[in-house]
């Protein structure tokens, strides 16, 4: 199976100009399967690479200013979301239930959710993966990717090491055994072979935001 690599651009570039400049870079024949996730208006599909957004409404449609739904997406060619990141996790308060209303209204519009999990530094590790899981999941049968991202090792320089990122992925596994799991914070080309030789794909941030840097991981 083709490893996973994918491209959080967060509320980055400033302008579509600059974001097409990316897009463009980064629609190449490679051996991975690239996901690439920009703010929403800049949107655009490729032919290399598959195109996510960063979050959906858990509503279906309605008045709900400033939202944007799982069948807009969809209809824009969105393939994956980011659900439940933990930096919307923790600025726009989504809880557990929240983003499993969300995870199923992907489902719903044929969307793929890939749901982010990790705790913060001092948390328990397990009580944290097992109860995002277990709520974020409720009632869901179908396989879903599975982000893993140890909050301490978000834009900090400070990546998961190989034997811990091993323990969280079996760990992982064991609670949901069918998931993709993938691995992200502090992804760097100097750092990404290593971390991807455990685990499925990867979830990159602040790299993907640098041409080089980015190409050479999904190279
Ligand atoms: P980072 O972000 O690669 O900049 O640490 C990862 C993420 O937030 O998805």
């Amino acid at each position: 199976m083709k490893k996973i690599i994918i491209a959080n651009f967060k509320m980055n570039p400033s302008s579509k100009k600059k974001a097409s400049v990316l897009f463009k870079a980064f629609d190449i024949k490679t051996k991975r399967t690239v996901i690439l996730c920009p703010p929403f208006p800049f949107l655009e599909k490729g032919k290399n690479y598959f195109l996510g957004a960063q979050n959906c409404s858990c509503q279906e449609s309605g008045a709900h200013t400033g939202q944007v739904s799982a069948s807009m997406l969809k209809s824009v060619g969105c393939r994956y979301v980011l659900i439940g990141h933990s930096e919307r996790r923790a600025f726009f308060y989504e809880s557990n239930k929240r983003i499993n209303f969300k995870i199923k209204i992907c489902l719903k519009n044929k969307l793929k959710p890939i749901l982010c999990i990790g705790e913060k530094l001092g948390e328990s590790k397990e009580e944290v993966l097992k109860t995002q899981l277990k709520e974020g999941l409720k009632g869901i049968k179908e396989k879903i990717i599975i982000a893993y991202e140890p909050v301490w090792a978000i834009g900090t320089g400070k990546n998961c090491t190989k034997e811990n990122l091993l323990e969280s992925y079996r760990y992982i596994k064991k609670l949901v055994p069918q998931s993709l799991v993938l691995y992200g914070g502090s992804v760097n080309s100097e750092n990404s072979e290593e971390l991807l030789s455990v685990v499925d794909g990867l979830l990159v941030g602040g790299a993907s935001l640098d041409k080089k840097e980015f190409l050479k991981i999904i190279k």
